[in-house]
């Protein structure tokens, strides 16, 4: 099997698990074979190929653990209509938001789908992320959400990026379900759930727990099910306000709990007492122009295990770059700059349960790595203008190149 090393690296930055804390290792350097690291140390014998990182910053590639990138059109429109005072639930309750993509969405073929997803996809790598959650829930209707779920299976199975699908059917109610809401939730439950979990094309069960979209019994029965079909549960909580959804996450011991903007300390201490890892999506905050930032430092102090995600999706958040969301985090949560590194590659690859693989630079790991172009990690939520990254390795194999 041929070898690879990467050498000349200035700074491997990382968590590493013996310690269980981020770690900065100056020259060292790191073997490769077959996709996967097998030696970290100083002066390493000799490898069939080398690279050399010209004393630069190294840190695993970006697991982006929050996104919805199925969707067909752009809703400019509903940025412009925010941007004059019109907020984003006030747009949703006039017809707009998610619904605004359902239509196109259900027309759409699935091959225009993979052609619009399989180019989303690019630029997630070209921003270093490496691992993609991937959410359906534009669809909203049995053989729409399958549509979606398939072209995250198809693209997953051809493009460099692994992508980890999340069924996400409660996303909103269709227009023919708005006066018999119950009824969408039954068919989520008795269709949608059996069948995604029959073609086996999704990991998680995503629902978004929020007046005005799916009541607390609404979300914990279309989370139950799921859990009884083997689908492991996320939650977007209290984006908007606080009813009860992060006490939902805890109850139900989630893999996610996300947004938080609204969560409060009740919340916060059913979330720590119950290990439930919290998800902080500031570009939405950012891009939807809100002042209130969701209470990093309370619950850090409370002892919950923050990760940081895009939310990537056509209406409240259209933000891909990682790197821009550590700045965010540093900017808005005063979120220290290895804790955001930290937040936004092993701790979101705990949160989908592959941090076994992927998510830290470490002997046994799949070699998915960024090489900068700058020497030190506190560049990255600095350098907004431009992009630093001079290399992206997905398995070993360099997919992003000068
Ligand atoms: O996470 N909150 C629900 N879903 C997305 C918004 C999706 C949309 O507006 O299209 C979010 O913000
Ligand atoms: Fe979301």
């Amino acid at each position: 099997m041929r070898t690879l090393k990467l050498g000349n690296i200035g700074s491997l930055v990382s968590f590493n698990s013996e310690l269980s804390k981020m770690v900065t290792k100056r020259d060292v350097e790191v073997v490769i074979e077959n996709g996967t690291i097998i030696e970290i140390g100083k002066k390493l014998g000799d490898t069939d190929y080398f690279i050399d990182c010209g004393n630069n910053l190294v840190t695993p590639g970006f697991v982006d653990s929050h996104t919805h990138p199925v969707f067909v059109n752009t809703r400019e429109k509903e940025f412009e209509m925010r941007i004059s005072g019109i907020s984003y639930q006030e747009i949703h309750e006039r017809g707009g938001g998610i619904l605004k993509c359902t239509k196109l969405l259900r027309e759409a073929s699935e091959d225009i789908l993979i052609s619009k997803v399989k180019s989303r996809m690019d630029t997630f790598l070209s921003f270093g992320t490496t691992t993609v959650e991937c959410k359906s829930g534009y669809g909203l209707d049995t053989g729409s959400e399958l549509k979606s779920l398939m072209v995250i299976d198809k693209i997953n199975k051809n493009h460099e990026i692994d992508m980890i699908p999340t069924f996400m059917g409660g996303h909103d109610f269709p227009s023919e379900f708005q006066n018999k809401k119950d009824d969408y939730v039954d068919l989520i439950c008795n269709n949608m759930i059996p069948e995604v979990t029959k073609q086996g094309i999704a990991k998680f069960n995503d629902v978004f727990c929020e007046p005005g979209y799916f009541n607390i019994e609404q979300s914990k029965k279309i989370l139950e099910t799921g859990e009884k079909y083997g689908l492991l549960s996320r939650m977007h909580c209290d984006e908007f306000s606080c009813f009860g959804a992060s006490k939902l996450a805890a109850e139900l011991k989630v893999n996610s709990a996300d947004h938080l903007m609204e969560i409060d300390k009740d919340g916060i201490d059913r979330l720590a007492k119950e290990n439930v890892i919290g998800t902080l999506l500031p570009g939405t905050t950012f891009f939807l122009g809100k002042k209130k930032y969701a209470p990093y430092e309370d619950l850090q102090k409370q002892g919950v295990e923050i990760a940081i995600a895009s939310d990537y999706n056509s209406g409240s958040c259209n933000i891909q770059s990682m790197p821009f969301i550590i700045t965010l985090s540093c900017i808005y949560f005063k979120m220290n700059i290895l804790d955001a590194i930290k937040a936004s590659t092993i701790t979101p690859s705990k949160s989908l349960m592959i941090d076994d693989k992927v998510g830290s630079i470490e002997k046994g790991k799949i070699a998915d790595i960024i090489v900068w172009s700058i020497p030190d990690v506190k560049s990255i939520p600095y350098s907004i203008n431009q992009s630093n990254i001079n290399l992206v390795l997905k398995k070993g194999k360099p997919v992003i190149t000068p």
